[in-house]
Parts: structure tokens; sequence; C-alpha cells
């Protein structure tokens, strides 16, 4: 099983990566789906959406910056480290990832498409403002303040700029990504329940137009019923494997 991946990806002309939450399970961080996404007792999906929002903006701010502490705790893991070295072998043209935690990035993934954002850019409710917390050196004033932030420029409160459920995802990165999965001839899918779209098309898209799919996860996913190799297994665990399989074959 390994092996065939292994050889797929080898030969492979343009892979891509396909990630989700279960990619970052290994740096500490909880999934969404599954028995440790709690929070207090709410849901992600209680608290990440605009009516939660509106009705208790503090509310989901504190579950927020309870994330953020989160995932500031959080280094990547050999799996994040495997898909840049193979992005380095020239394997890999691209991560198109639904994680919000900068973990690909932290590993050192050059081309990485966020398609529900980044926790650490925040934007203004009201005004175009922007702001990237890591560039600019506010993150820990940002995760330690108590009560609502506020925009510098106009005052309204700021909002996480990540994509909340029943939201649209940001134009440019699903289209980015949608090109990639049209010109990719294998797509590897890592750690993701693959039942949220638009994201969950990606590998739908590589499929349809002749591609491999190569999956790896602890449990079946959405996405097994496509899947031309299925690796069940810790993706931190694989994934090393995977890229000593591809080296000797390149
Ligand atoms: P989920 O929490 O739905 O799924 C995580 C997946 O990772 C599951 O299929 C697990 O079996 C798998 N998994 C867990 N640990 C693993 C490990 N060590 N190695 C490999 N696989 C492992 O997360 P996503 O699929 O990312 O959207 O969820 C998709 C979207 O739903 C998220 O981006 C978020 C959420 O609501 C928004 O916030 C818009
Ligand atoms: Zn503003």
């Amino acid at each position: 099983m390994l092996g065939h991946a292994g050889k797929i990806l080898a030969r492979s002309r343009f892979a891509i990566a396909f990630t989700g939450a279960g990619i970052s399970a290994e740096s500490g961080i909880p999934t969404f789906r599954g028995s440790n996404g709690l929070w207090r007792n709410y849901r992600a999906e209680e608290l990440a959406t605009p009516e939660a929002f509106r009705r208790n903006p503090r509310l989901v701010w504190d579950f927020y910056r309870w994330r953020m502490r989160k995932i500031l705790e959080a280094k990547p893991n050999p799996a994040h480290y495997s898909l840049a070295e193979l992005e380095k072998m020239g394997v890999l043209k691209a991560v198109i990832t639904q994680n919000v935690d900068d973990l690909h990035r932290e590993a050192g993934t050059k081309n990485l498409i966020e398609l529900h954002g980044n926790i650490f850019r925040v934007r203004c409710t009201s005004c175009p403002y922007r702001e990237n917390l890591k560039e600019s050196g506010r993150v820990r004033e940002f995760v330690e303040a108590e009560g609502l932030p506020r925009c510098p420029r106009c005052g309204s409160i700021l909002r996480p700029d990540v994509v909340w459920f029943g939201e649209a995802l940001p134009r440019e990165a699903l289209e980015e990504a949608f090109r990639l999965a049209e010109k990719a001839d294998m797509v590897l899918v890592v750690g993701t329940s693959g039942v949220v779209y638009p994201a969950a098309y990606i590998p739908h898209i590589v499929k349809e137009r002749g591609g491999k799919v190569i999956e790896v996860n602890v449990e079946k996913s959405g996405i097994t019923p496509i899947a031309d190799v299925f690796l069940r297994g810790k993706a931190g665990e694989i994934l090393p494997k995977l890229v000593e399989l591809v080296r000797g074959l390149r």
C-alpha cells in the first residue's frame, strides 16, 4: 500500500496536497469532529458563525483567543515537515489547507493556499482594515488582552479573518485551489473528514480529471470512496515514510 503510494507520488508530474485538522492533531490541536472537539460545553459549530458573533462577540472572541493560545503552544509535527520536504524535492507543487493554524507555513511550505483563512489575521467588521498579528508582532499582546478588540482605524469591532459556517470562502484562494486541482495528476489527502464543501471538492476535481487520490487518515472519511490508495494511520508516522520512499525512487 505504502509502496504503491510512493510510486504514484514519485512518478507524478503535478502533485498537490489537501489537508485538514487531522494533520495538526499530533501537534496537540483538537480536531473539529470527534471526541475532543469541545470547548466549555460549546461546539465549534455553535461559535464559528456570524450569528454567534452578532449575538455575543465577547464569547466568540474568548473562544478564538483560547484557540490562538493553544495554537501558539503548538509546533509543526513530522507530517507538516514532510509536506514541506516534498515541496523542496520538487514533487509537491502546493498545499491546499482547510486549517487556520499556520503550521504548514511554520514548517516551511511556500506555496500554501488557506481556504478557511488564518487565525493570526484579524479584520475590521466595518472598514477594509486588516492585520496579520504575527507580522505586526502583536500576537502575545492580543491573546492576553481581554474585552473586544477594536479597529485602530475606525474603532469598530475586529473579527478573526477566518471563514465561519455559512460564509463564503475567500474568492482568490478558492479559485487558485480549483485551478491547481484541475492541473494536478495526483492529490495527497491528509487528515480531513472531507465533508465540508466547497473545500471537499478539491480531491473530487482531481479524480474526475483522471488523477490519483492517495489518502492518509486514522479512519475512513468522505473522501475514502474515491481514494486509489487509503493509508490508515497517523499522518506524522506515515508521511515521513512516504518521503523516504519517494526520495529512493526519484
Ligand atoms: P475534522 O475534525 O472534521 O476531521 C479531522 C479528520 O482528521 C478526521 O477524519 C480524523 O479521522 C482525522 N485524523 C485525526 N487525527 C489524525 C492523525 N493523527 N492523522 C491523520 N488523520 C487524523 O476536520 P476537517 O476535515 O479539517 O471549517 O474539517 C473541515 C472544516 O470543518 C474545518 O476547516 C472547519 C470545520 O468546521 C471551518 O471552520 C470553515
Ligand atoms: Zn475599521
